[in-house]
């Protein structure tokens, strides 16, 4: 257990030099998490009369920092700073806070908090959503209001992989329920429980595919009326919420025998029951009730270069930026599952350290990772090796995305380290890291075989290949 005391110590003191300052630029990442930190933070200095604006960026690369530096007074970054402390220093001055929860280098700077400084794992304890709503909590105790976007935050980083939210995420569960924002049951965890027909919820599930169901709504239907569940009630489709406890129970292991028969590992299959989360101020209809749906909802705006519609809907929005973000959410599940099908019909390489697959610009870099991420459990790839993925950018760089799973953590696997280590020796312009987990960074074009060649040995020295 790490320092809570210390850690609301130096939460403190940055709350504190917050309220003595204004004009504000928070710079927040541009996935579920970083959207959640971006709003929280926002919420927060709203409520103390202060003047702020969001710039949100898909990395703080050197480049990314010299472009903003002159775009306000005082700078809070939220869910990304912690790898870069030095590099801000340089061009910031004392004129920054850093709230994140990656992996940190080596720092004595006073107004940074990050969960890794007081033993507290910023993998899976807490997001940085989470982390901001902390630092919120020391500037005014209203503040509590926005523990269901912690929650929603460090459930679009996927911290609650083994099962449930742990850690310091769990008191912010705790303080989401008292105040009856949030309810916690354990149920199936797919999308579309409310909003999708049965047998779309099975065809066009990504996170995990159905194997000989997957874009298949003949072969997804026979296998519900197989199982003896009605797929109508009068003229209506039905959905899983429509379902009997019996039958919802039926429906479930019907799915994770079929995924078990498909090679799925047991595992993974019966990872899609766990602890969900129901936001329960929003519509009974909305995907913004379970918090997965509204962190998808965030990635599919901030991920795809929108993400002032994912803010404003973290800030309240229900009209027009909501509606905006529906139609982004159905693209980006488009892009998934192509890039899923991209993938399947192309197919992985497996090296010594890892597996790999090179989309180039099938696949946007913004998404690869998610997309590496989804392909745990599938029959494609074994759990005894991380996944990399490598995609074009825009500027010409190639981006770098990197999965694990539990076992590979706890057998010593740090991507997030490797990443940077890798980066660092390639020099110039490579710069990278984040998770044990969940890494992913940018290299020039002609590094890509040096750069295959270290992970490589470095992976298979770590985990003994
Ligand atoms: O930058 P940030 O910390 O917000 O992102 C963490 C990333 O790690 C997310 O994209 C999340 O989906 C990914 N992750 C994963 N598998 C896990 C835990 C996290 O792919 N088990
Ligand atoms: O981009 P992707 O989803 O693969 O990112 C995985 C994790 O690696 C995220 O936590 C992200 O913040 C981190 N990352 C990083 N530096 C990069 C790219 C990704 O720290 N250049
Ligand atoms: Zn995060």
């Amino acid at each position: 257990m790490g320092e809570i005391k210390k850690l609301k110590e130096r939460n403190k003191l940055i709350a504190e030099e917050i309220l003595k300052r204004d004009d504000f630029v928070i710079v927040n990442h541009h996935d579920a998490d970083g959207l959640c930190a971006g709003a929280i933070i926002a919420k927060a200095l709203e409520r103390e009369g202060k003047k702020f604006k969001n710039i949100t960026a898909k990395q703080l690369y050197s480049e990314t920092i010299r472009e903003i530096q002159s775009a306000g007074e005082n700078y809070i970054f939220v869910d990304f700073g912690s790898g870069q402390l030095n590099l801000l220093e340089e061009f910031l001055k004392e004129n920054f806070f850093v709230i994140d929860h990656h992996q940190a280098v080596k720092s004595d700077y006073e107004f940074h908090s990050n969960p890794f400084l007081f033993g507290f794992d910023g993998g899976y304890e807490v997001s940085g959503a989470g982390m901001t709503y902390l630092v919120a909590g020391e500037l005014n105790e209203k503040n509590k209001e926005l523990s269901a976007l912690a929650v929603v935050g460090a459930v679009g980083d996927m911290q609650d992989y083994k099962g449930r939210l742990e850690g310091l995420n769990r008191k912010i569960l705790e303080d989401a329920e008292e105040t009856g924002l949030i309810k916690k049951e354990n149920d199936l965890r797919l999308y579309g429980k409310i909003s999708r027909p049965l047998t779309q919820f099975i065809a066009f599930s990504t996170n995990p595919v159905f194997p000989g169901l997957v874009a298949d709504s003949h072969a997804s239907s026979q296998f519900i009326t197989e199982m003896g569940i009605e797929l109508k009630q009068g003229n209506a489709w039905r959905t899983y919420s429509d379902l009997s406890p019996e039958e919802k129970k039926t429906f479930t292991s019907g799915l994770i025998m079929h995924l078990i028969k498909n090679n799925y590992s047991e595992f993974r299959a019966k990872n899609i029951i766990g602890e969900t989360y129901t936001l329960l101020k929003e519509d009974l209809k909305s995907p913004l009730r379970d918090a997965k749906e509204f962190a998808t909802l965030l990635n599919s705006s901030g991920r795809h270069g929108m993400p002032e519609v994912g803010l404003k809907v973290c800030m309240g929005d229900r009209q027009e930026y909501y509606n905006n973000a529906m139609e982004l959410l159905l693209e980006h599940r488009r892009q998934l599952r192509e890039g899923i099908e991209w993938v399947h019909e192309n197919g992985l390489e497996e090296e010594k350290g890892f597996y790999f697959f090179d989309s180039g610009e099938k696949i946007k870099e913004e998404i690869v990772g998610i997309i590496a991420g989804m392909l745990y459990g599938s029959p494609l790839v074994q759990q005894n090796k991380p996944i990399l993925a490598f995609a074009k950018q825009k500027d010409g760089f190639v981006k770098v995305s990197s999965r694990a799973t539990d076992d590979l953590v706890r057998k010593g696997l740090n991507l997030g380290e490797i990443l940077r280590e890798a980066c660092a020796e390639l020099g110039a312009d490579a710069e990278g890291g984040g998770h044990k987990i969940a890494a992913g960074c940018r290299i020039n074009k002609w590094q890509q075989k040096e750069f295959k060649e270290k992970l490589n040995k470095k992976i298979a020295e770590t985990i003994k290949l």
